[in-house]
């Protein structure tokens, strides 16, 4: 079959794949064999550009990094709702929409918390995404947009037209970003809301696509005087053409309208995305016109807007949690409540300056709430309620090992920084031993503070000499030999991990799962990280100047060198060996790239010869195997040539990749 027929049958494919999983919430196919097919697409257009079009489910990987936002006019101006906030202002809505009509009926639907977007195609294709900004005018965010898999880049229809919609992201892919970000030490999103609206406002839409956004269309923009459809008429046909529809009842009554919004209040939870409230809608779009707006809304809709869950309880103490990296937390021990359906009994209070904004004193009765419905917050302290409390005092020294605290340059937090403090130890090997990084099954938050405080585990490298103690650990009460056995065992293969699991698990500050990755990779083994300059590393896509510093005080630290090698010596690899392809036309090779290409950017080249097995690294030295020259190659290439390094130009080069 020729490339071109291939390629659409394979848009064809996956785009109907991405539909099932993505806005039907039902999958046909495996992970497995769906990334074969988009890997087939992506190999065919790089091997035929000619045929790759901006519609291609290849082009959601995002890439496009813009300088800045541009302004986007709405063509119709993207209004609120007004707020009902219980069943009397639900009532005096239907009032005031009876003293215009009286034929009518009502669609409910829930109300999405994330942000609203508007979506423009032309003759069926995607063109322009916009935020709602201020109403009249947002921003352009169709690069981000596109990385959204239930946006169709295509509609089933040549047919040109704007709809609005809320962007937003599921409960399950909030937590699973803050959990990543908080093993990066990066901030955490507030809420699912705050994370969506994050992402949507990227520049870079590399960032938008790995953050699982989702979309649901709620409306067609049409002038007043031209709609013919109904409401829920309007929404069967957006489903038909392909978009991620917000599911809707219909109802004749406002009694059935109060009755429908407190149920999907009381079920709020039962939803996969946080929901915020019920946007009541007259079905009959025709009257919208005899309706009419205030300036601010539609007078035909409302949103009935959920109360927050907060709950009273009495804090009965503040304790300080110690982090790996010595961060002190303040958490308020809290008198357990029930809140949605779970029992809480812990809130966090972030750091000292948290706690002294709101006035906040051991055995204050207070407010709290789930924050985006996980993490437990106080909201407030109540006041009228408060005895002879004493005026809250931050501890000046370590809970654990009684250093003097620091404070961290931005001052909002306190640290420990005593390399020896018990709490950070622990928590070192938590997380080294943790799921993500070195995953040793067996090694868990009990065991190790039980090795720790029994003194066999003290840091890393005790954990690869635990077989020394096997004959005494097999008669501690607890552990049965079989148990011990097995640690052992996932101990003893955790050696042959590729290195980036070792990388994350070192726990260097800012160095993420990604970043370890990425990292390791580009250099192959952590001993080549030992030399690592900061300008290297920040000439690595991906790496900041926040971790550039931190991995290269890392590396510049004798005793962490000591480690690595004690560590090598126990057994532990220190390669990487992800994908590193193993008999390709650069397998071992050290590359350098200099001057300009024509035929591809320097990371396009760099993807090239790693997808051959071979290494890029950036200065020239007597390891380099080749430095593949460009137009205009300065210093680098005089240093090969002074080395006597091969010289490769860009037509060398792309003859040794066509010559597989
Ligand atoms: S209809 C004139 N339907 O709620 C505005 N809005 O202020 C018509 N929202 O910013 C909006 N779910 O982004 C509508 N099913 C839904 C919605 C919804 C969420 C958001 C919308 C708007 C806000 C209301």
């Amino acid at each position: 079959m020729d490339a071109e027929k291939r390629i659409a049958e394979l848009k064809e494919k996956i785009n109907q794949y991405d539909y099932e999983y993505h806005v039907l919430d039902d999958p046909t196919i495996s992970d497995v064999e769906y990334d074969k097919l988009l890997n087939e697409l992506t190999q065919l257009e790089e091997d035929h550009p000619q045929y790759k079009r901006d519609d291609s489910p290849t082009q959601r990987v995002g890439g496009k990094v813009l300088d800045g936002f541009t302004k986007v006019e709405h063509s119709i101006p993207m209004m609120s709702l007004a707020n009902a906030f219980d069943e009397s202002d639900l009532r005096a809505f239907d009032e005031r929409v009876r003293k215009y009509v009286d034929d009518y009926s009502y669609v409910v639907e829930a109300k999405v918390d994330g942000l609203a977007a508007s979506l423009i195609y032309e003759e069926g294709k995607l063109v322009r995404a916009a935020t709602r900004g201020n109403g009249q005018v947002g921003e352009d965010i169709t690069h981000n947009a596109r990385t959204i898999k239930s946006v169709p880049l295509s509609l089933n229809k040549a047919v040109s037209l704007e709809v609005r919609g809320e962007i937003f992201m599921n409960r399950a892919a909030f937590m699973a970003l803050n959990e990543k970000r908080a093993k990066a030490e990066e901030p955490l999103f507030k809420n699912p809301r705050n994370a969506a609206a994050g992402s949507v406002r990227q520049l870079d839409s590399k960032i938008a696509a790995s953050r699982s956004l989702d979309m649901f269309i709620y409306s067609l923009v049409e002038r007043d005087d031209e709609v013919t459809m109904t409401q829920s008429e309007t929404i069967d046909y957006l489903k038909d053409l392909g978009f991620k529809t917000n599911p809707y009842q219909c109802f004749d009554s406002i009694d059935e309208v109060v009755e429908a919004s407190i149920a999907i209040e009381k079920n709020r939870h039962d939803y996969k995305y946080e929901i915020d409230g019920a946007v009541v809608k007259v079905n009959q779009k025709p009257l919208y016109k005899t309706i009419g707006y205030t300036a601010k809304s539609p007078k035909w809709a409302i949103a009935y807007k959920f109360k927050a869950e907060e709950v009273a309880t009495t804090i009965n103490a503040i304790k300080y949690q110690v982090g790996r990296t010595g961060q002190i937390t303040p958490v308020a021990v809290l008198e357990p409540v029930e809140i949605q359906g779970s029992t809480v009994s812990r809130a966090t209070l972030h750091n000292d300056r948290y706690i002294l904004d709101k006035d906040i004193r051991v055995g204050d009765d207070v407010l709290i709430r789930k924050a985006g419905d996980i993490i437990p917050e106080v909201v407030a302290v109540i006041e009228e309620r408060r005895d002879m409390q004493e005026p809250f005092t931050m501890i000046s020294h370590c809970p654990k090992c009684d250093t003097p605290l620091k404070r961290t340059e931005s001052k909002a937090d306190l640290y420990c920084d005593n390399p020896s403090c018990p709490a950070k130890k622990v928590e070192a090997l938590i997380h080294f031993a943790s799921r993500k990084a070195m995953n040793i099954e067996g090694l868990g938050n009990r065991i190790i503070e039980l090795f720790y405080n029994e003194g066999y585990l003290q840091d890393i490298r005790d954990i690869y000499t635990l077989q020394e103690h096997k004959d005494v650990l097999v008669t501690r009460a607890g552990f049965g030999q079989k148990s011990i056995e097995k640690l052992l065992k996932h101990i003893e293969s955790s050696k042959s991990n590729s290195a980036e699991l070792l990388l994350f698990g070192l726990g260097i500050r800012y160095v993420g799962e990604k970043v370890s990755r990425v990292l390791a990779m580009h250099y192959g083994s952590l001993f080549d990280m030992i030399e690592c300059k900061i300008e290297d590393l920040r000439a690595i896509d991906e790496v900041g100047d926040k971790i550039a510093q931190s991995v290269e005080a890392y590396f510049s630290n004798e005793e962490n060198i000591a480690l690595l090698r004690d560590l090598h010596d126990q057994g532990v690899n220190m390669k990487y060996k992800g994908h590193v392809n193993q008999s390709g036309i650069f397998t071992d090779k050290t590359i350098v790239l200099t001057g300009k290409l024509e035929h591809f950017t320097r990371d396009e080249a760099r993807e090239r010869i790693e997808a051959e097995g071979g290494k890029v690294t950036s200065s020239v030295s007597k390891k380099t195997d080749f430095v593949l020259a460009g137009e205009d190659a300065g210093s680098k290439l005089t240093k090969a040539q002074e080395l006597g390094v091969d010289v490769l130009t860009e037509e060398d080069f792309i003859n040794r990749l066509e010559s597989k």
